[in-house]
Order: C-alpha cells, then structure tokens, then sequence
C-alpha cells in the first residue's frame, strides 16, 4: 500500500502545474444568479445539534435569548444561513409535530430511536424552530414524515404552520402565535429507500404523490415540495422519481457523504497525507454525481422546472473517543475546510439546475460550523469557509477556466489539483475563491479578466500551521481568517501565490 501510495504521489506531481492561469470571460452573457440557498444548512435531532447547540433553554446558565444560545445565534447571523433544514434527518420519518406544540411540561418524552436512544423531551419543537429562522434570518425547510406518519398529520402540520384561519390556525394561536409563518421548503419524507421506510423507488413515488397533494398553499403561502431523492449513485431512483411524479414536485434530493469505509471511517484530526488526499477526491465524486443525475433529470424535464436539491453532505468520520457513538460528534480540522471549499466551488458552477444544498450538520453533528462545550462554543474552520463564500449568495456566476493537473490518491481517485469559482455582486464588484488542494505545493495563480481593468483588490486567507489543526475550546482560533494583501494588479491581470492547504478569497472592484 505505501509502494501504491508513493507511486500515486508521483502521478500527483506528474502533469500538476505549480502555476496556473485563471481566465476570467466577464464579458460573457449574464449567467443565472448563484441561489443563497445552496449555503444551507441541516439541523437533526440527533446528539447534541439541537439540545445543547441550539437549545438550552430560558432556565438555563449559559447566556441565551428565549431559550437559544446568544453564542451560537450571533455567530449564525454573521454566517448569513439562508436556508435551514429540520428536524431530520432519519428523526424526521419518526417525528410526530403535535409532540412539540403546547406547554412544554405536557409534550411526551419519547426515546430518539435513531440516534443512541437519548430522550426527547420534544421541548424544541414547530415554534422553536420557526422562530429561531426568523432569528437567524433563514428560510425554514421542514421534512416531513413520511416513514411513519400519516397523510393527514402532514397535511394538518403544512395548515398549522401556515394557515390564517381555521382550527389549525386557533391551536397555533393558543399556543401562542397569531400569524403565520412563512414555510416555503417542505421536504415530503427523507432518505425512503432507507430510514425513511425502506421503500421502492416505485412505490415512493405514488406514496409521494399522495402526501404532496394533501400537503395545501394556505394563505398566500406557495410550497416548495421536495421529493426524496437517490443516495449518492443510485441513478435508477432518480429516473423512476422524474418518470412518475416530476409533475408534482418542485425540487428531488440527493444525499451524499465525504466518507471511505463506511466500517473503518477514520479520525477526523489523526490522519495522514495519504488520508488527506483520500478524503478530497472522495469529496471531489460529488462533481460526477451531480453531472450524472442532472443528465438523467435533463431527459425527462429539458426545461429544468424540477431542481436538484443536495440536502445532506460534508464528512462523516469517527466520533471523537469518549463520545456517543450515536451522536455523530466530530472535530473539524483544515481538511474540512479543503472539503468544503471543493464542495461550494463546484456547487456554484451547477446553479441552472442545484437550487439548494444543506451541510450535514450546523451545530456539534458530523461537519458542523460551531462546536459547543457547556459555555463554551468554538468556530470551526468549516465556519470559516462558509462565511469567508457567503459574498456568492445570490451573486451572478462569472464563466472562467483555469486548466491544471491532476491528483491521484492512494485509493484510486482524481479531482483536479486547484478548485476556484467567481461570481459579480449586484454593485458590480468580483469575488474569486480558490483552494490549493497540495499539501506540499504552493500555486502561482494569475487571474485574467476579457476587459475589465481592477482597481483595488481586498482579500481573505484560511490556512493552517498543519492540515490536521482544529479549533478547540483551549484554542478557539488555532485556525482562523486572516487578510490576504499579497496579490499584484496589472492592467487585466492579478498575480497571487496561493500556500498549499489554503483557501483564499478576494475581492476585486
Ligand atoms: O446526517 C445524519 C444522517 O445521515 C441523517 O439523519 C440521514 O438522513 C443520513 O443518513
């Protein structure tokens, strides 16, 4: 394996450039706006991401508005999430809503059958969610359930949530909200081929039509209905869904995880280079997944009315030791924030037809953006990343090419040895962000734009001393941002040297 390895490495360096011209075609006809939605997030039942991260409660000792962290809503706002998904997840096809409505001291206490048996005391439930995205300012995504509910306990939750009159409408004013809410994002059960019911492609889409009809716009509400979509390269399951039921859905899901042997997965933060590298091609397949089931949607809906919504993805390592293995409690290093750079970089270029994408998970699940210890909360470079990118939301994606070479890793796979995207905002400024995938190479990039002549260029860098470095409650910024001044303007030229493991992104008016 390490002769394999080496070899590998040496078909890494064979055809990689340590230099590489970004041509940037600004003057190409407008593109399609970037949708904010495809930098959202996911927020499960599951450990400690809602109960502890989100949630402690009024009672509670740790500093908090209305029950919410002030840590953790003030470092969301800042991330800018535009979209966010709850409460699953596999929770989601086991979630009764009446449980988290009304006084708190008579919702049920039921066990999290799906994730290490903790108890569910249904404190955090419709209200709580709802008001924590007007908080935070996202747009709220609700999973239904499918696996275990019925049609008409989904039908009533879309009333409850969104109707002005009715009985529906007069419980959610008892409990304590006159108007409202705005859901646009109902997603109609999760993962059905598996926690979700272990159902059919076949059977799933008449099982979904039903539940999508029940499922009314009230009050001038319009629902965005999604349909649960394939796992990862099961092509199959998307052809049969767009066969039999594109014409009652607005979006189809896909699921894919960061992950080797789903066994053996490895520590987040003890890895080698070997594993480095592993990790970023595996993150890289997403690229093809995306292509694969866009082709197979294309056949049956040329016109992309049906958008492709990737609501689930990001690594999945080992827990950390010492911790619930049902709770999905990971570290995040600066390998994750390679993977997510990678990810957004790619999902930017496919906003013709991805019209949303949600991380797994936001707080203290899988490749979370904060971590939390008791008081304490930490900003993982993930984080960084995501709010370093949020300058895309809603930006015009700006066609460039930027040829270069190839890694191959250890285990067989390839990605491209330099990732980057640009985008204009609306006030006419570029937003260009790259990552250096080598670990031992620092990139020479030369950003050349058709005609436009920069002024003044700003910029951001993530790095870190090593790969492996994280951000912990002792050393909250082990891995931070940092200004990025070292890039050289020439007429339509920018010059920069991008350090190995890097991700920066710049500004240019
Ligand atoms: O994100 C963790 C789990 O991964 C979700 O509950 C499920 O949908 C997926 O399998």
């Amino acid at each position: 394996m390490k002769k394999f390895f080496l070899l590998s490495l040496l078909a890494l360096t064979v055809g990689a450039r340590a230099q590489v011209l970004v041509r940037i075609h600004e003057s190409a006809p407008e593109q399609a706006l970037i949708p904010a939605e495809i930098y959202g997030q996911f927020s499960e039942h599951l450990g400690r991401c809602i109960y502890d991260g989100i949630w402690v409660g009024k009672d509670s000792p740790i500093p908090n508005t209305d029950g919410y962290r002030t840590d953790v809503l003030e470092a969301l706002k800042a991330l800018k999430v535009p979209v966010l998904r709850w409460p699953g997840g596999c929770f989601a096809d086991e979630y009764h809503w009446m449980d988290g409505i009304g006084p708190k001291e008579k919702r049920p206490r039921l066990v999290n059958n799906n994730w290490g048996g903790t108890v569910e005391d249904n404190s955090f439930g419709t209200h709580e969610f709802l008001n924590f995205c007007e908080l935070i300012g996202a747009q709220p995504y609700i999973s239904g359930n499918v696996g275990s509910g019925t049609v008409e306990e989904m039908a009533k939750w879309v009333e409850y949530m969104t109707a002005e009159n009715g009985s529906m409408a007069e419980l959610r004013e008892k409990n304590g909200r006159r108007q409202p809410w705005k859901v646009k994002y109902l997603g109609v059960g999760n993962e059905n081929w598996g926690c979700g019911g272990e159902m059919t492609a076949q059977y799933y889409s008449d099982v979904y039509k039903r539940y999508a009809l029940y499922a009314r716009n009230h009050a001038g509400n319009h629902l965005f209905k999604v349909a649960c979509g394939p796992n990862a390269d099961d092509y199959e399951w998307t052809r049969t869904l767009m066969k039999n039921a594109k014409g009652s859905m607005s979006g189809l899901s896909l699921h894919y995880y960061t992950v080797g042997d789903w066994n053996h997965k490895g520590s987040a933060t003890a890895f080698t280079a070997e594993d480095y590298y592993n990790t970023l091609t595996r993150t890289y397949v997403i690229d093809e997944l995306l292509r694969n089931h866009m082709a197979v949607m294309d056949a049956y809906d040329p016109e992309k009315k049906v958008a492709l919504l990737l609501d689930e993805w990001g690594t999945w390592y080992d827990v950390e030791p010492g911790t619930n293995p049902g709770h999905l409690y990971q570290q995040n290093t600066m390998r994750d924030a390679m993977v997510a750079a990678i990810n957004l970089n790619i999902f930017n270029g496919y906003t013709e037809r991805l019209k949303m994408a949600n991380i797994a998970q936001m707080v203290n699940v899988l490749q979370a953006m904060v971590l939390t210890q008791g008081a304490g909360m930490v900003l993982t470079p993930t984080y960084h990343v995501f709010r370093m990118f949020n300058v895309h939301q809603n930006a015009h994606f700006v066609p460039s090419e930027a040829p270069c070479g190839h890694i191959v890793s250890a285990d067989g796979g390839i990605m491209p040895s330099f990732s980057h995207s640009v985008s204009r905002s609306g006030d006419g400024s570029y937003h260009i962000s790259m990552a250096n995938p080598y670990l031992d190479k620092a990139v020479k990039v030369e950003l050349l734009f058709d005609g436009f002549r920069p002024k003044a260029v700003s910029g951001e860098i993530l790095k870190a001393a090593a790969v492996q470095d994280f951000n912990d409650f002792d050393h909250p910024s082990r891995v931070a941002p940092a200004a990025f001044k070292d890039v050289k303007v020439a007429g339509k030229k920018l010059t920069l040297t991008l350090p190995a493991a890097a991700v920066v992104v710049l500004e240019v008016k």
